[in-house]
């Protein structure tokens, strides 16, 4: 028998609810229940998302349990997440994490959902490299982005920002305008590999050396598209791979020229992405491309890019080496920071 501690970690900040149990730094089981009841609404409603989280929770439970083969009396401590997120989708899984501190009397441990899209990276598996002190993150997500230098599991310092919206929100808000199912980013990535992306030229979301702003993007495709719409009232459904190519292009030719900066200024060659869009083609062929450059890219696996409870489980892994628990009056904060 292994001496590092089980950790059961339990994430439902927003539309995903999941519940992982590790081992140390290695993922015995990582069950995600993606809410498909938003689709029809076009965007998250947080109200559903709550009441889906507390349907679904005792589910995901029991499967974690049973893919990591282990029992209840197993688990040394209960990790979730405390913020930033949907206040109701929150309190589920806080309150569950909550109970079954109470009930198996084990340490509780509060996890930051930004910082733990980052230490995803440190997740161990046979043959993976893992990034060592200090790397540069690119968290791109529906809710942040963020260049973050990482100079240890317990030290972040955010670099650059987005000044609105996220970039997962600019793919999501781009693919409504233009008529795609939500989440469209995804969709939005499969059509643009059909694309030309030189097509439409679209206005540069960079704000000074590490900044963004999408928020600016959204407002210029609507523009151009309903000057366009207005020649010809098929022009989307006409162009719809070049559209989608050019706005993908443009979005993530943005993130290329901040990170470059930083990457330059800052003197450091290791350079992950984390968070949803980080599932985008376009984002994982530019960051790939850069090892031409001398960077070491690291890329996450597909299950770790979007919402996940194992990216808990391992912060909540390096909290528990430090001792790092929370009392149980700790109450969630829908908008906690790096
Ligand atoms: O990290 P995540 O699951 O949730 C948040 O913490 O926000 O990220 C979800 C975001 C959504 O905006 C979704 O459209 C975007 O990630 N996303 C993508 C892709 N896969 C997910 N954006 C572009 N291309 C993708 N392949
Ligand atoms: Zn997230």
């Amino acid at each position: 028998m292994s001496d590092k501690p089980i950790i059961l970690a339990i994430e439902s900040s927003c539309d995903d609810t999941s519940i992982a149990i590790l081992r140390g730094d290695r993922v015995l089981s990582n069950v995600v229940s993606s809410q498909q009841i938003h689709n029809q609404y076009g965007g998250v409603v947080p109200e559903l998302a709550s009441r889906a989280h507390l349907k679904n929770i005792i589910t995901v439970f029991d499967s974690a349990i049973h893919e990591a083969q282990i029992k209840k009396s197993d688990i040394d401590a209960i990790a979730y997440t405390n913020g930033p997120g949907l206040m109701g989708s929150l309190l589920v899984g806080i309150s569950f994490a909550k109970s079954l501190s109470l009930a198996l009397k084990i340490p509780l441990i509060a996890i930051n959902h930004i910082e733990a899209h980052v230490l995803a990276h440190l997740i161990d598996a046979p043959g993976k490299v893992k990034p060592s002190f200090p790397f540069l993150c690119l968290t791109v997500s529906g809710g942040h982005t963020q260049l973050v230098k990482v100079s240890s599991p317990y030290k972040m310092d955010v670099i650059g920002s987005t000044i609105d919206d996220a970039a997962g929100e600019a793919f999501d808000k781009v693919s409504k305008i233009i008529g795609l199912p939500y989440p469209g980013g995804p969709i939005l990535d499969k059509l643009a590999q059909q694309g030309d992306a030189s097509k439409y030229n679209f206005s540069d979301p960079t704000q000074g050396k590490y900044d963004f702003s999408f928020s600016g993007l959204k407002t210029s495709i609507l523009y151009f598209l309903q000057k366009e719409m207005r020649k010809d009232s098929d022009f989307i459904k006409n162009n719809i791979n070049d559209i989608c190519a050019s706005v993908q292009s443009t979005i993530v030719t943005s993130l290329e020229k901040q990170l470059s900066n930083a990457v330059e200024d800052l003197n450091i060659n290791q350079v992950a992405i984390a968070g949803g869009v980080s599932a985008n083609s376009g984002l994982r062929k530019m960051i790939s491309d850069k090892v031409d450059l001398g960077w070491e890219v690291f890329i996450p696996d597909f299950q770790f890019c979007t919402d996940n409870a194992a990216m808990i489980g391992i912060t909540g892994y390096y909290k528990y080496l430090e001792k790092d628990f929370t009392n149980i009056s700790l109450v969630p904060m829908p908008r906690l920071k790096i």
